[in-house]
């Protein structure tokens, strides 16, 4: 698959998705991000990628955020149609693999917003945070409303959202809003590590793992609860699970069939 506004790049099993407008900040135009969503669809069907990273070109950003030059001009309904067709966020909520984001700089906006949909974050200690909608007279619309308090309670929630101030990667990290934070040096070699660790696992258990702790935010505690043991049941009727078990007690590495 070609693309223009981002660069694909496999590395063993994880496959490195990188926004690539470098000179203007990785900024999401409706052409990235109509490209990102078609990268992540193909990649959750490709075989031999167990895990994606994603990660913004140059040295300077992740990403900016939305393109603010495609803001102006557009109308309520042109913004609500493309609402209808799903977003680039929603794409990444249904991409049954791991996605890392490996947050090498600025990171505002919509790219906050792309980061908390991912499901680890990984940050340089250059990194910059904030949900900067405020200060163009607008509000978060790719899902901060929502993820943010999730992460980092309602009140850091409000004061991102409200003052639109930008945070450095260690407050981030205080907060809860990045995982871990890095020297810059060891962003990549640190991501990879723990992409490539999720990698050696039985994809099939990941996947089934990822899809019960991901339920937590969105079902209360007995449902939740429920369908973790549904998901238990499944990943004892897999090959995987007689594969480990009998590995473990053989003494030997298992060998994955991923089923
Ligand atoms: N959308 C479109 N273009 C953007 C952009 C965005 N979100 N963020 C940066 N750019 C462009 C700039 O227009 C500039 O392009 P130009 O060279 O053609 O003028 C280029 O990227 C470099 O940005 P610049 O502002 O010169 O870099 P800087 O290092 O001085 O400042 C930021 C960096 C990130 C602090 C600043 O660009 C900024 O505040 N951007 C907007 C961030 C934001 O609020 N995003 C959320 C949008 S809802």
């Amino acid at each position: 698959m070609n693309y223009e506004k981002i660069l694909v790049t496999r590395r063993g099993p994880t496959t490195v998705v990188a926004l690539n407008r470098p000179d203007k900040l990785n900024a999401m135009s409706m052409m990235l991000k109509a490209e990102l969503v078609r990268a992540l669809q193909d990649l959750d069907a490709d075989h031999e990628t167990r895990t994606i990273i994603l990660t913004g070109t140059g040295d300077k950003a992740f990403t900016a955020g939305a393109d603010i030059h495609e803001f102006h001009g557009r109308t309520a309904i042109e913004q609500w149609r493309m609402y209808e067709h799903g977003t680039l966020y929603d794409a990444v909520d249904r991409t049954t693999k791991p996605i890392l984001a490996m947050i090498n700089g600025y990171c505002f906006g919509g790219g906050l917003e792309l980061a908390m949909a991912c499901d680890i974050r990984i940050a340089s200690e250059r990194a910059t945070l904030g949900q900067t909608e405020i200060n163009i007279g607008i509000i978060p619309g790719g899902g901060a409303s929502q993820r943010l308090p999730r992460l980092v309670g309602m009140g850091n929630a409000l004061r991102l959202t409200l003052t639109g101030e930008r945070i450095d990667a260690a407050e981030a990290a205080r907060l809860g809003l990045v995982d871990e934070v890095v020297p810059h040096a060891r962003l990549e070699a640190r991501t990879f590590e723990i992409a490539d660790k999720i990698g050696s696992k039985s994809a099939l258990a990941v996947r089934l793992a990822k899809a019960a702790v991901r339920a937590s935010s969105r079902l209360p505690l007995d449902q939740g609860l429920r369908y973790e043991q549904s998901l238990f049941a499944l990943a004892m009727a897999s090959e995987d699970k007689e594969e480990g078990v009998r590995a473990f007690l053989e003494k030997r590495d298992p060998a994955w069939k991923d089923r």
